[in-house]
């Protein structure tokens, strides 16, 4: 089994980013470490450059994305901590992959129409390629499995189908060049929605701070967040079915489902009947309880740029001693001449 797995280095690590993902990232760690298997987990730089950016802002926020990571509960010593531009294969992989991936199969990404919106023409040639980096990614390194949110999946569907056709047509089926990888999606909190607006996503992006709960935010922030999110005036509902067309009070219901570890119909048994006025306090003394340790080790570890710099590093270095046989079998099958 070998999980492989990455995160945009762009802002800060949100509640949605934990949920959907992080959360996974660590529980695979201790279940396939234990059985002999490999997790890599890995900041998407190189994927982060697809939009404008300020190169001061990147850097700084690389490294406090390991710290985040590690106080997450990510272990460099048991997982391989690294990011993609130490890494030179990645880029390697995706040109190589770039005479499989079809035109139309990128053109149909929801992520690449919903970023470029109605300016395609002033879009960077990387966001459209995007998702051939994020194939190169997994298929790299023989990935078995992809532990992300919903909102990863149609991208993880075209790693299968650029491995597929790779594999068809230019290699055999006895010795295929790639494994397909299986996505990861977490039965509940797959996909975590914005405290503004019930129908979108959580995301780094959001230009409100108010939309997201922030891996790094204090406690006297997330009650204000919490809040001041947006609900509808009527009381809970007793079973989930009451939730239907109430995307807010459905959101806050699953997040303190996923938080305390129970479903949303036992949340419901508790709370249903009641008004925000009273649930909303609750799931703010939840988040500031599951977040405060994860907060107080992240302000320790991001004081120690070098210590940071060296996971990375060390995290690289076995990346890409994985990475090479993958990557010259690529080069073999597609009859590139390297002496
Ligand atoms: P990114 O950086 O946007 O998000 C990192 C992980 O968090 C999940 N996620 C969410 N889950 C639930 N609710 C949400 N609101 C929410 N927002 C984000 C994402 O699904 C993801 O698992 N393209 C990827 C990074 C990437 C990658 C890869 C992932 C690059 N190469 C290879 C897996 C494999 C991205 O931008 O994720």
């Amino acid at each position: 089994m070998r999980i492989v797995s990455g995160i945009q280095p762009t802002g800060n690590l949100h509640l949605g980013n934990y949920l959907g993902a992080i959360r996974n990232w660590v529980a695979m760690q201790d279940e396939v470490s234990a059985s002999g298997g490999q997790c890599l987990f890995f900041l998407a730089d190189l994927h982060a450059i697809s939009m404008p950016h300020d190169p001061a802002v990147l850097t700084a926020s690389t490294r406090e994305m390991v710290a985040a990571l590690v106080a997450c509960g990510v272990d460099p010593d048991r997982s391989i901590l690294f990011n993609q531009a130490q890494v030179p294969a990645h880029a390697e992989l995706q040109w190589l992959l770039n005479g499989t991936a079809r035109m139309g199969w990128l053109n149909r990404m929801t992520q690449w129409k919903d970023k470029a919106g109605k300016n395609r023409e002033g879009a960077s040639v990387a966001l459209f390629t995007y998702p051939v980096l994020q194939a190169a990614d997994v298929l790299l390194y023989q990935a078995t499995h992809v532990p992300v949110g919903e909102d990863q999946k149609q991208h993880l569907e075209l790693a299968r189908d650029i491995a597929q056709k790779f594999n068809n047509d230019f290699a055999s089926e006895e010795a295929p060049v790639f494994t397909l990888p299986d996505p990861i999606i977490p039965p509940d909190a797959a996909r975590i929605m914005s405290l503004r607006d019930g129908t979108a996503k959580m995301s780094k992006s959001d230009p409100s701070d108010m939309s997201r709960i922030n891996l790094t935010d204090d406690a006297d922030t997330i009650m204000k967040k919490v809040k001041k999110a947006k609900t509808d005036p009527e009381p809970l509902p007793s079973e989930p079915k009451g939730l239907g067309d109430r995307a807010e009070a459905a959101n806050l219901v699953g997040i303190y489902a996923a938080l305390t570890g129970s479903s949303v119909e036992q949340v419901l048994r508790d709370f249903g009947g009641e008004g925000f006025g009273k649930f909303k306090p609750a799931l703010g003394e939840v988040l500031v309880e599951r977040l405060a340790p994860i907060n107080a080790r992240f302000v320790e570890l991001k004081g120690d740029g070098e210590a940071l710099d060296a996971i990375l590093a060390k995290g690289a270095w076995k990346a890409r001693e994985i990475a090479i046989p993958t990557l010259d079998a690529a080069y073999k099958a597609l009859g590139l001449v390297r002496l």
